[in-house]
């Protein structure tokens, strides 16, 4: 529940038009049909008494509270599961429903702990509004006889306590974990008397439960209730703002007690979540009061040097200073920045436009240059722009879903949730994956086929797709003549014989006969959408991949409308709008080229500044140069690239050389131990500005509390500009938004103003849409026509050999976020303390592997060591990790291979070798290069 209350209309929204009038308490509505009367009650401002509803879920109908009277019917229905019928007489409150009420709440109070006013759930609690409500009185009944007062409290979960002596089995905790968040991990057991929640028949730790928090935000009492509320006590204010972790970018209410956060409610009115959450954005929230975190700048000259806290001006002067030497001494374009997804637009916004205007080159870069790069190169080639097609919401039209490269329950699970529903409505599923993630059969899920490929052959799976399409004269014939281009000579390079199941099964590991059935399901089965993760793009051909769907989706027609489109889930909060807000080193805000004369020129008008037409160095290119000696210092904002970059040798080999190394983060990360200059960042409680979730949405983010810091980041980067003797400063990050607007079309129309007044809005925004834009190519692309890219696959160089004879892949898990420097700073680290490398039992087998053993992994360029689990999700031959503990760096053993088109890495795919570990430790201090290992060949 939530202090703050949103109204609740105790049942969901009926879809269609209203037509159906009925009249309440003398009050006429119309509403749609199927609506129940007791949501018509509600929109009239009748508030029908109620516990086991609520509009997140679907009717109930158990504890008999919401009983009504209706003109010519006999009895007292529920007005919760009695739908609303043309002409329709209802009267909410008669002295014969008020009896029953008070008699159903006396029964409910008299097995019901009476301790209100030391509760931690006083003054928000339904059961105790609705004693108010009904007028309850009295409770004749006392505790002599059989009751449930003495049941055992479950606090196993870090997060929240089932008090189960004070629940009144209303089952609203068990929808919501099935209908909301799809987990199914609570039951009812017993009957009448001896109903009973249960997390099957284990402790909520021990159980199927993911902590999303969907059962404690709609149970109507104490039972299901956050530690932090107990602790704590019932929060007095509360402010709406964005969760800074996945692309999904739920709206959470931030709810205060004084200056301290008690808790973070989803909101039901943020449009990404519509009320749901995961167990990160509702809970790990701890890292931004967590002691490790960093309130002081700090200096050093050397890494050997003890850091000095010094107060922000000299820092900022320092920084300056520093900056202007490299500069002096080794040319322009020696320095450069990487902006942060992690940050907001505002923020990101202004460090391009220090790098651009104040260093005076195009040396920006960002860390989705890691991620989803090759998705803004591929987009772009074909559809024109560089962003996802649809909303989350049109995922409730698809018939049949594709899932490729992404595992959606770990990585956006708020969205996985929606996915779930659908496809417990019947949707198919496709899943396209090396590992067999959860949603390959999860409860009331299961996929209608699980392509598993060998890694590093997607772009041979996806011309195999649409090799079936074409030669089976799947074609949407009429969208590609009217839409597209490029067709024919598309259709004649995948048509190719290379290009067929049959052929490509042979590199790709995946069955001839399941491929064309999927391929048929997909151009078939109604409206067909293709969802995708970093599995899709972070390969040698990942640009290729990107294009590869998006000429599957034009071929079949699944472009511009509800349901359908190609969609990438952006991993961080901001990676979409990190990429909007110009910080590639060949693109303006807008995805802009530099080279654009008039571009530049729009530029240069308000920023007073040249902007060099050529582009500037990539990250990649960063490390090289800083290694040749060409580029010698860098401002990094929010990013651990040291942990999160491939071959990290090489990186720290690149960060070694630098003569000034600026590190703005939360936490002395692993670049920071690097760094020269600290200055220390904000967290998104303290931040003011927006976020663009991977929906192109761009949400609020309002602060919660001032800056710890003493400074907001927007203003960090503004004064090292100023130093470095660039003007650039602003009174509010709405002025930057403002800004923002003025020189990016696609933003034209966004300002705080009307963010606040919208709630979010979907860019484009513009003349043309006001409002914001939904779904993307709806009439036409926005390039003109659909652009079909022949895609030629070709094998990556990372193979498997004699010496590293396994592939290793990798990806995250629900819990932990990224390299972890936020989530391993909260209770988030009981379900996944380190990193684990999942391995085929048949390949521990012969490496005299057991489960739990710690092993060796070690490629070409690096080794590290981990503990093993056995487990058959992925083939044999393949291997799987997370990244999220900078003690096992994950990142040691991965290869500067890369997109040939963007330079992102191909983490997926590295050839590896895994051995047990001799029982020798290793030597204090030791790298991870110094392990010693058993090497069987
Ligand atoms: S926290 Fe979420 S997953 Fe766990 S029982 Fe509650 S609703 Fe289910
Ligand atoms: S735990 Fe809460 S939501 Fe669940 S049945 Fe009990 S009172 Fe209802
Ligand atoms: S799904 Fe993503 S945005 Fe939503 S609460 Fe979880 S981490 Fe935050
Ligand atoms: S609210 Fe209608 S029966 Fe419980």
């Amino acid at each position: 529940m939530t202090l703050m209350k949103e109204p609740d209309l105790g049942t969901p929204a009926q879809p269609g038009e209203a037509t159906v009038t009925v009249e309440i308490d003398g009050m006429p509505i119309t509403v749609p049909p199927n609506t129940s009367i007791m949501r018509a009650a509600a929109m009239t401002g009748i508030d029908i008494p109620k516990l086991c509803a609520t509009d997140s879920l679907e009717a109930f109908g158990s504890c008999r509270l919401c009983l009504v009277e209706i003109d010519g019917r006999k009895g007292t229905p529920a007005s919760c599961t009695t739908p609303v019928a043309e002409g329709m007489k209802v009267r909410t409150q008669t002295p014969r429903v008020e009896k029953l009420r008070q008699g159903v709440m006396e029964l409910y109070i008299s097995d019901h702990p009476l301790d209100c006013l030391t509760c931690s759930a006083n003054g928000d609690c339904e059961l105790q509004d609705m004693s108010g409500v009904v007028g309850l009185r009295q409770v004749r009944y006392g505790y002599e006889g059989e009751n449930h007062l003495d049941l055992l409290t479950d606090s196993s979960n870090p997060y929240f306590d089932f008090e189960a002596s004070k629940c009144i089995a209303c089952s609203r905790c068990v929808r919501a974990c099935s209908e909301v968040q799809g987990t199914f991990a609570l039951t009812i057991e017993g009957r009448g008397f001896e109903s009973k929640v249960s997390a099957g028949g284990v402790d909520f730790m021990s159980s199927e439960c993911v902590s999303c928090g969907a059962c404690v935000q709609a149970c109507p009492t104490a039972t299901l209730q956050e530690k932090s509320v107990v602790e704590l006590g019932m929060p007095t204010r509360s402010v709406v703002t964005t969760c800074a972790y996945c692309g999904v970018g739920c709206s959470f209410k931030a709810e205060l007690r004084g200056d301290e956060l008690v808790r973070m409610v989803p909101y039901k009115g943020g449009d990404a979540n519509e009320g749901h959450s995961c167990v990160k954005g509702r809970f790990a929230f701890g890292y931004a009061t967590h002691p490790d975190r960093q309130m002081n700048p700090m200096i050093r000259e050397s890494i050997e040097d003890e850091w000095q806290v010094v107060d922000w001006e000299t820092a900022i002067s320092y920084t300056a200073r520093k900056l202007l030497e490299v500069q002096a001494k080794y040319g322009s374009g020696s320095i450069g920045g990487i902006t942060s997804s992690r940050t907001t637009n505002e923020e990101v916004y202004v460090v391009q436009k220090m790098v651009r205007a104040a260093f005076g080159n195009n040396n920006v870069d960002t860390c989705a240059r890691v991620c989803h790069s090759p998705t803004g190169y591929g987009l772009n080639q074909t559809f024109g722009t560089s962003a996802g097609t649809q909303d989350f919401k049109s995922v409730a039209k698809a018939d049949v879903i594709v899932v490729i490269g992404a595992n959606p329950t770990d990585g956006h699970p708020v969205f996985a949730s929606r996915m779930k529903k659908r496809l417990r409505e019947g949707a198919k599923l496709v899943v396209i994956d090396p590992r067999r993630i959860d949603l390959v059969r999860s409860p009331h899920v299961e996929a209608q086929y699980h392509l598993q490929l060998q890694p590093g052959t997607n772009v041979a799976i996806v011309n195999a797709l649409a090799h079936v399409v074409v030669t089976e004269d799947l074609v949407a014939k009429d969208f590609v003549a009217e839409r597209c281009e490029g067709y024919e000579e598309w259709a004649e390079f995948i048509a190719r014989p290379e290009n067929s199941p049959e052929a490509t099964e042979s590199i790709t590991g995946v069955p001839a006969a399941d491929l064309r059935a999927a391929a048929r399901l997909y151009a078939t089965g109604g409206n067909s959408a293709i969802y995708y993760g970093l599995g899709v793009t972070e390969h040698s051909q990942g640009s290729t991949m990107v294009m590869g769907m998006a000429n599957l989706a034009m071929a079949t027609g699944n472009i511009g409308r509800d349901g359908v489109g190609v969609n990438p889930l952006r991993g961080q909060n901001n990676v979409q709008g990190s990429c909007d807000m110009g910080s590639f080193p060949h693109e303006l805000p807008g995805y802009r080229h530099v080279s654009d004369d008039a571009v530049r020129e729009t530029f240069e008008a308000v920023w007073g500044r040249t902007i060099l037409p050529e582009p500037g160095l990539r990250i990649p290119n960063m490390f090289d140069a800083a290694i040749d000696g060409s580029f010698r210092a860098l401002f990094v904002q929010g990013e651990d690239i040291a942990q999160s970059d491939p071959n990290t040798k090489h990186v720290f080999a690149a960060l070694e050389s630098l003569d000034l190394l600026v590190v703005q983060d939360l936490f002395i990360n692993e670049t920071a131990k690097m760094a020269h200059v600290f200055l220390p960042g904000t967290s998104f409680l303290e931040k003011d500005g927006t976020f663009t979730n991977a929906e192109r949405r761009i949400n609020r983010v309002r602060p919660v509390m001032a800056p710890k810091t003493g400074k907001h980041e927007w203003e960090v980067a503004c004064e090292i500009a100023q130093a470095m003797g660039y003007p650039m400063s602003y009174n509010h990050p709405r002025e930057i938004m403002d800004e923002i607007a003025a020189l990016t079309p696609t933003f034209a129309g966004v300002s705080f103003d009307r963010l606040d007044k919208l709630g979010s809005i979907q860019w484009p925004c513009n003349e043309k849409a006001p409002e914001g834009t939904p779904i993307m190519h709806v009439d036409a692309f926005v390039r003109g026509k659909g652009h079909f890219v022949p895609t030629t696959f070709v094998p990556t160089d990372e193979r498997s050999t004699r010496k590293y004879p396994l592939i290793l892949t990798t990806g995250r898990i629900l819990s932990q976020y990224n390299v972890g420097a936020q989530t391993r700073r909260t209770a988030n680290v009981a379900w996944h303390p380190e990193d684990l490398l999942e391995i085929h039992p048949h390949d521990a087998e012969v490496r005299g592997i057991n489960d739990g053993d710690e092993v060796s992994l070690s490629s070409r360029v690096g080794e590290t060591a981990l503990r093993a689990v056995l487990s058959d999700r992925m083939p044999v031959g393949v291997v799987y990790t997370t990244f999220h503990h900078p003690v096992t760096g994950a990142n040691v053993v991965t290869t500067e291979n890369s997109d040939w088109a963007t330079n992102c890495p191909e983490y997926k795919v590295t050839a590896v070798q895994v051995g047990l570990r001799t029982p020798v430790p290793p030597k204090q201090g030791a790298g991870f290069d110094q392990i010693p290992v058993t090497v069987l060949d």
